[in-house]
């Protein structure tokens, strides 16, 4: 756990363990705290060190251990920080890999820090629903300030090893041999006054306009973490350390802590820090899994397509130094992408440059433009992104299959076509599988794995370990039509839609829902992403335009309600952002700034009209139901089809790529924080309003959690039939 050796007689060697990150479990936090207790009683010690085995110094509280009583736990880090501290004897901190969260307050504790150049260090307890309770809202802001404090404890960013420097947070940082490091420092400066040392004891520096900064750390927060009480906990703790004495700061801290602890987010987000790591560890009902399949290795890959997708996983791909071919259709376009692509790269250049790599040109793969099929002939994997039309797809499926070698993999982006259908073009359909990256590809960190019919449990394997190797989350799916988030969310935007239709304003709509804590509401995301995609995919399916039916009622599809509204907006010329109006109007063509429209309104009026619709009072508590329990009904319609293997697996997609607060845990774990029961009801009653918006039906398998005795979501699982899995 934690051992305590000599070095050259006068420097004790305490070495933190515990695989596979040296988090700070109890049983650690005790031996830390015996092995700290005999360097400082033994006479021949006259300064200590702690590093972490394995070239981790410490990633913080075992997060295991939260759920676990506090009086369970064993003593405080916050006691054995402030008695390092207090020490007579230096003690010098040994950062290798990462120091976070307490491990980075236990580093704040010691008299000076060493970190090798690789390491990171971060206070990211807000990214768990909680805040640094062991001292570093106090001791933090001592040594680097308040601005810097905030904007660490707040976004709970991890910092590389040279900022750490310029911040302040290390004293050193060293190429190798960090451990060594330390020693010689903390033999140089034994018998030093350690005074200026003790971060506890020093003020705080405040600039004049300390008031006005909090002030504004607050406004930002409350913006960015919508609805999440922990980064605001994070600044009152902070404005504690600049108006406190330390120990009555602590006080504050301990308060904070205590307070945040009582409410539902720290489970939530802890849910969705397991969720994350948990979903790369796949079964199939085969018995196949993560464990028993091994990837094979990619060494190579190509792209196909280089427009807003392609581009963005070129670049994610050359991040990963995976050397790349990127083939485009004709001349212009391959201009046009590969310019793309080389902007996109230079700007991760400069990124890694001003985090202090000083070989970041080398550090990308390479990327080779072309136009010519043949360069693709020795390729590992192939990933096509061209535009979303099936006859389209499968014609570079063939063209692949002839082409690539037969050990190479071949990958779709589609967002929602069927893969069996490409896969079955194809002389080789247990290869093909579906890669379904989220824009902007290079820096989304989901990846959509969708399995077909046909695709083999290696190339499984080698999807999921792609996802990894690109620094993403890889979710294991099934196929189905827009597979899972595509699939829930085009259900949460029709229900804005008829929301709109039936009295709201789409700024009221997205502002309810922002409130709740997502990212964007419905109507910035569809003007953001472009109003006419949707519409050109409806036409091609003869939802609207030439294909519909002479005679279909306007706001009717088969027996379903439809809402014609976007077609006719996207008729109007109205895309959204990028021709300047949409639900919103825009300063300009391409511009950002969405303002509402008092077109629209005269417009929404004549539409209700014509169609004979009452307008009503639409509350805050509809729009959030109608919107968010639909999701997660056709979430529950996923499971039990067998889409989706576990609730947390659309919990990971949600919460990665489609901007749902992690404060909530996801739409699955929101569902069991509101309580199926209510869910069920209230799907019940909006149905019976509505009975011709048919997924508002509650689902089959929500009635039997809740006939069962709504089982905490864990269990879900086990009450689902295996027979009906998809993958
Ligand atoms: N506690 C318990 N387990 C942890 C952990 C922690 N703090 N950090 C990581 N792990 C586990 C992961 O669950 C994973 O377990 P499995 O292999 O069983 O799935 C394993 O360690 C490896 O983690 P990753 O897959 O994430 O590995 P990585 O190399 O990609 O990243 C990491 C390593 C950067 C440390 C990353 O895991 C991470 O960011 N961890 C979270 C650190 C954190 O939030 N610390 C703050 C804790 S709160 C706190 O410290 C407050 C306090 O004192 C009161
Ligand atoms: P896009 O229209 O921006 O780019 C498509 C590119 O494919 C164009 O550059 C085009 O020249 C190229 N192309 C067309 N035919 C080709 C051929 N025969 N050979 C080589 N290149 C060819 O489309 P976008 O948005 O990048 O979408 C690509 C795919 O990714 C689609 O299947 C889409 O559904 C999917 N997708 C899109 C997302 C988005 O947010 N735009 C998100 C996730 C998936």
């Amino acid at each position: 756990m934690a051992t305590f050796r000599h070095i050259c007689d006068s420097v004790a060697v305490i070495t933190l363990s515990n695989p596979p990150v040296n988090a700070l479990s109890s049983a650690l936090i005790q031996a830390l705290q015996k092995a700290l207790g005999e360097a400082i009683r033994d006479s021949a010690v006259e300064a200590i060190v702690i590093c972490g085995d394995k070239g981790k110094f410490c990633a913080g509280a075992d997060i295991r251990e939260f759920n676990k009583p506090s009086q369970k736990r064993g003593p405080h880090l916050l006691l054995l920080t402030d008695l390092i501290e207090s020490n007579k004897k230096p003690v010098v901190a040994a950062i290798e890999g990462v120091a976070l969260g307490g491990g980075l307050e236990l580093a704040l504790g010691c008299h000076y820090r060493v970190a090798h150049v690789q390491a990171r260090v971060g206070l990211p307890e807000v990214l768990l629903g909680i805040l640094p309770a062991a001292s570093g809202t106090q001791r933090l802001p001592r040594l680097i300030g308040i601005a810097a404090a905030l904007t660490l404890i707040t976004t709970g960013k991890y910092v590389p090893a040279r900022e750490a420097l310029k911040l302040g947070i290390v004293d050193k940082v060293v190429g190798e041999n960090t451990v060594d490091e330390a020693i010689r420092l903390a033999k140089k400066v034994i018998g030093q006054p350690l005074g200026s040392r003790q971060l506890s004891t020093l003020p705080v520096q405040c600039p004049p306009n300390v008031e006005a900064l909090l002030a504004e750390a607050m406004v930002k927060v409350k913006k960015q973490f919508r609805g999440a009480q922990s980064p605001q906990a994070c600044i009152e703790a902070v404005r504690a350390a600049v108006h406190l004495p330390y120990t009555e700061g602590i006080k504050k801290e301990q308060e904070l802590y205590q307070f945040l602890n009582a409410t539902h987010e720290p489970r939530a987000q802890q849910y969705a820090f397991f969720a994350e790591r948990e979903v790369a560890k796949w079964t199939l009902p085969s018995g196949a899994s993560w464990k028993t399949v091994s990837p094979q290795p990619i060494h190579t890959a190509a792209v196909i397509g280089l427009g807003t997708m392609g581009r963005g996983i070129v670049t994610s791909l050359a991040k990963a130094k995976i050397p790349v071919v990127a083939l485009e259709q004709d001349k212009r376009q391959l201009d046009i992408g590969s310019k793309a692509v080389m902007s996109l790269l230079d700007r991760e250049i400069l990124k890694m440059e001003q985090l202090g790599h000083t070989e970041a040109t080398n550090s990308l793969g390479p990327v080779r433009f072309t136009l010519d099929y043949d360069e693709l002939k020795d390729v590992d994997i192939v990933i096509e992104a061209v535009f979303e039309n099936m006859a389209l797809k499968k014609d570079i499926f063939r063209r692949l299959s002839v082409v690539c070698k037969p050990e190479a993999f071949l990958c779709t982006n589609t967002s929602g076509l069927n893969i069996d259908e490409i896969a079955s073009v194809t002389n080789r359909p247990q290869m093909v599988i579906g890669t379904h990256f989220f824009s902007p590809a290079h820096i989304m960190k989901l990846l959509e794995v969708v399995r077909g019919c046909y695709t083999s449990s290696t190339t499984i394997s080698t999807a999921m370990r792609l996802a990894k190797m690109l620094g993403k989350i890889g979710v294991l799916v099934g196929n189905c039509p827009s597979f899972v988030g595509n699939r829930l969310m085009r259900l949460y935007v029709e229900q804005a839609v008829f929301l709109v239709e039936e009295g709201s304003k789409p700024e009221e709509i997205d502002l309810a829902l922002e409130d709740f804590g997502l990212a964007m509401g419905p109507f910035r995301m569809m003007d953001l992403a472009g109003l006419d995609i949707g519409w050109k995919a409806r036409t091609e399916i003869g939802l609207t335009g030439p294909k519909l039916p002479i005679g279909t009622p306007a706001r009717q599809r088969g027996s379903k309600r439809y809402s014609p509204l976007p077609d006719i907006l996207c008729e109007q010329g109205r895309f959204g952002q990028k021709s300047g109006q949409g639900w919103y109007k825009y300063e300009k063509s391409g511009g950002r700034n969405a303002m509402p429209d008092p077109w629209l309104y005269n417009f929404l009026s004549e539409y209700r009209c014509i169609h004979n619709l009452k307008t009503r009072n639409i509350t805050q508590e509809e729009v959030i139901e109608r919107c968010l329990y639909i999701l997660i009904n056709q979430g529950f319609k996923v499971l039990e089809e067998g889409i989706a293997s576990d609730p947390k697996d659309i919990d990971v997609i949600y919460n990665n790529g489609y901007g749902w607060p992690k404060h909530t845990g996801g739409p699955m774990y929101y569902a069991s924080l509101v309580g199926l029961p209510v869910v069920l009801t209230k799907l019940e009653k909006y149905y019976e309003d509505n009975p011709d918006i048919l997924d508002l039906k509650p689902s089959n398998f929500l009635k039997k959690l809740v006939a069962s005795g709504t089982p905490p979501l864990k269990e879900w699982r086990s009450h689902l039939g295996s027979q009906s899995s998809k993958l």
